[in-house]
């Protein structure tokens, strides 16, 4: 029998003290809630979506929600870990994609590291090193202890696919001279490039006195992975659905001997070819795409037969334009490659082949408040060549600089892309 002064030890449980902190990593468990809670409205638009075939999937606001979590969880003292991770990796890759290692690999199945080694030409030890990060990240799959095969990740990085190419052009352009940084800065003060030429790109590639396009164009293969690269640029940085280029094929059944559309800096046509199978009526044969003599002729290579039909021009937009009075004129991802200075000569050459009525398109990034991770990371890449991205207010002063009227900017939905319409002041 229990004395009446003993309470049992079963009565006595303590009322759950509620903790006043609900900490993880850098944020609170709520924080997860609620971004829990904006997955699953994601999940079930995406069902309805799937269901009534209407809209579009946005993943990137389900892969902003994933990084939300990340940084939730994260202990800020330990995000070196992924950061080193990352550094290293890219190293890898970049290397891999030189050795054409990657393309070694066998699309199904899998490859003993000796194997890759051996066709490598490579020692053993270094391909067994290097591929840990690449399995740690989850770029490639680790098969028993020895092994490796592809995930769908490492697959881009095979036969020349252009997301594999641009991963290099971007190599190239963001990493390479952003290592070189704290001495450039050092030597030219800390301020952006003034010019085209003793950018961090030039001085990373012991050719201060060139521009990026010069040093680019002294590789026959560099100039045709970068043309090939400029076609991921085209997938991510939507050319149509946010512009109607109706008018020009309108316009052009009117005056019929006049060039519909000239894509000045064109690379291999990629552009043009979207305009014209997302607007028909535009003829293809009555369009130019202009690029450098080496651009072109890699172009003429790798161009569809239906590309064929359009006339692919050598020139370079330091000289006068040669196609005088078209209906349109396109430059598309050009000015960001170039300082205001430069952009004026460019343009200037443009205004003067305009006819009164003639309309100059320029298809850019247009940077917004806050900025996205796209547009504040490419203009770092434009700064290490001499160029930028620009906001608004930067487009309407080159514009006014130029001898240009802007009649309208119209702005993608799904990515920062825009059109600055023009005419001549
Ligand atoms: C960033 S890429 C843009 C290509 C294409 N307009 C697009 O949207 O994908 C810049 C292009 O400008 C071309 N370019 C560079 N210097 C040039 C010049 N002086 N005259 C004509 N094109 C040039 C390059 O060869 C390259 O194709």
């Amino acid at each position: 029998m229990i004395p009446r002064e003993a309470t049992p030890v079963s009565v006595i449980r303590p009322k759950p003290v509620r903790s006043r902190s609900s900490k993880i990593g850098s944020g609170r468990l709520e924080d997860l809630q609620s971004i829990s809670k904006e997955l699953n409205i994601l999940i079930e638009s995406e069902r309805w979506r799937q269901e009534s075939g209407a809209g579009s999937f946005d993943r990137n606001m389900i892969k902003a929600l994933a990084k939300k979590v990340i940084s939730t969880v994260q202990q800020p003292e330990e995000q070196w870990v992924e950061q080193a991770a990352l550094m290293s990796e890219v190293c890898v890759i970049r290397v891999f994609n030189d050795w054409k290692a990657f393309d070694m690999i066998p699309q199904e199945g899998s490859i003993s590291i000796k194997a890759w080694a051996e066709k490598l030409n490579a020692q053993e030890e270094l391909i067994v090193r290097m591929s840990r990060i690449l399995v740690a990240t989850g770029t490639l799959q680790q098969v028993k202890d020895d092994g490796i095969m592809h995930t769908p990740l490492s697959k881009i990085y095979t036969n020349r696919h252009p997301a594999g190419l641009y991963f290099n052009t971007k190599f190239d352009i963001a990493l390479v001279p952003g290592v070189g940084w704290v001495e450039y800065f050092e030597k030219f003060g800390r301020r952006v490039p003034e010019g085209i030429t003793h950018t961090p790109f030039s001085i990373a590639n012991n050719e201060p006195d060139k521009s990026s396009f010069e040093i680019i164009g002294m590789d026959q293969q560099r100039v045709a992975d970068f043309a090939q690269s400029m076609n991921i640029a085209m997938k991510s940085k939507a050319v149509t659905g946010f512009y109607n280029f109706d008018w020009i094929a309108e316009k052009g059944r009117k005056d019929k001997d006049r060039t519909l559309l000239v894509d000045v800096g064109g690379g291999s046509g990629g552009a043009v070819e979207a305009i014209t199978k997302a607007h028909s009526g535009i003829d293809r044969a009555r369009c130019i795409v202009q690029d450098l003599n080496e651009v072109v002729e890699s172009a003429h290579e790798t161009m569809s037969m239906e590309m064929r039909q359009v006339h692919m021009m050598a020139h370079s937009f330091w000289e006068q334009q040669p196609v005088k009075g078209a209906i349109c004129y396109f430059l598309r991802r050009i000015m960001h490659d170039y300082p205001d200075s430069k952009c004026t000569e460019i343009l200037g050459h443009l205004v003067n082949a305009m006819a009164p009525d003639s309309r100059l398109l320029i298809s850019d990034e247009l940077l917004t408040r806050p900025p996205t991770l796209l547009g504040a990371q490419t203009d770092l890449s434009m700064l290490n060549i001499g160029g930028k991205e620009r906001t608004k207010e930067d487009w309407l002063v080159l514009a006014s600089k130029s001898g240009l009227r802007v009649s309208g900017i119209f702005t993608s939905k799904e990515n920062s892309m825009c059109v600055i319409e023009c005419t001549k002041a």
